[in-house]
């Protein structure tokens, strides 16, 4: 049986929620992941240094026993962020902040009304080494919803990109051509996250059939096009700048098969599995480790992880639904269907 051992991954984009919710989540994390960037859209969300090193002591309290994942903490980039609150971001290990254009997607109230009056934020970002993650898409009501990453680039990455050129910039969970150019165009200094959904699956898979909720997330899925230059740029000769981050983003199954269904896909309990089969579809297995395991923490300056994981050629099924706390379930993605790889814990 085919067998591939590689450095344990991280995951550069997670949600994993509060409460009872993390406590059903995190494990499927910790299990496979070295490390995971933690998003920090909980309700209300975390805007502080204060609140992000409480919100790491919640996580590292509801980890397995004997686990050894590392959560990297960011904060919530809003309006009153000010430069001094960089500094003290860095000092703390805070890794990043991130941000939401307001209104864009799941909890993003509190989000950048107008990222142009934050310069200052940015440069001293860029001045600390600490990174910046985007959640691009415009939000302006004109722009059809399909179109509002590739005017994103052109309204906002851009132009910020040049007002404050040495910026460390995530261009997160990628959907378009569009964001893919522009990342292999980009300096060194700009990078991106790929999910495992925007590497499978196309809007076809939201809405042929019967509107699919549990493949309902923002971005959301785009054209059969736009995936495969997502798959020649992840396995391609720029692939160096793109790495694995799910953007797991669990949510009830109440929450999800709903009039207004929330966005959100959960991919955690076989993450690894589904970018292997990815990159074994691509015939490009031998770039596996490089994005997951290695090109993420070279863009955030960490080593590598000590340990190895394995993964078999040997299909598992995954569950029709997880428990997700206080009697809630989560559909994971691809749940009650198979995926053809599987990890030897
Ligand atoms: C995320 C969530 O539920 O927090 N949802 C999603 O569809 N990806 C938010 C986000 O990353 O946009
Ligand atoms: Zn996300």
């Amino acid at each position: 049986m085919q067998t591939l051992t590689i450095i344990q991954p991280d995951d550069m984009h997670l949600h994993l929620r509060d409460g009872e919710a993390l406590k059903a989540v995190l494990p499927f994390t910790a299990r496979q992941m070295g490390r995971a960037v933690i998003m920090p859209n909980l309700k209300p969300p975390v805007v502080s240094v204060a609140d992000a090193l409480a919100y790491k002591q919640r996580i590292l309290a509801a980890l397995p026993e004997g686990s050894t994942f590392e959560p990297l903490m960011t904060l919530y980039l809003t309006d009153k962020s000010t430069p001094e609150l960089v500094r003290e971001a860095k000092a703390a290990g805070i890794v990043a902040f991130k941000l939401y254009p307001a209104g864009a997607t799941t909890n993003s109230d509190s989000g950048v009304t107008d990222l142009f009056k934050l310069i200052p934020v940015l440069e001293e970002m860029a001045a600390q080494n600490i990174l910046f993650l985007v959640h691009g898409e415009v939000t302006d009501p004109e722009i059809d919803i399909f179109d509002r990453e590739a005017v994103f680039i052109e309204r906002v990455m851009k132009p910020v990109l040049e007002k404050v050129p040495g910026l460390k910039v995530v261009f997160e969970h990628i959907t378009t051509a569009d964001a893919a150019r522009l990342v292999m165009e980009a300096g060194d200094n700009v990078a991106a996250s790929v999910t495992p959904q925007h590497l499978l699956l196309n809007r076809n898979d939201l809405l042929v059939g019967g509107v699919r909720p549990h493949h309902y997330c923002l971005p959301v899925l785009k054209r059969e096009s736009h995936r495969k230059v997502l798959v020649a740029a992840v396995t391609g000769e720029k692939s160096h700048k793109f790495f694995l981050g799910t953007d797991s983003a669990p949510h009830a199954q109440s929450a999800k098969e709903n009039a207004c269904g929330c966005a959100g896909m959960f991919s955690a309990a076989t993450a690894i599995e589904l970018y292997a089969e990815i990159f074994e579809n691509a015939g490009a297995l031998n770039k596996l480790e490089a994005f997951a395991s290695k090109n993420g923490a070279r863009f955030y300056g960490l080593p590598e992880n000590p340990r190895t994981i394995t993964l078999v050629k040997r299909p598992q099924q995954v569950a029709p639904k997880v428990p997700f706390g206080n009697g809630d379930a989560l559909v994971p993605m691809r749940g009650g269907e198979s995926v053809s790889w599987t990890v030897e814990y």
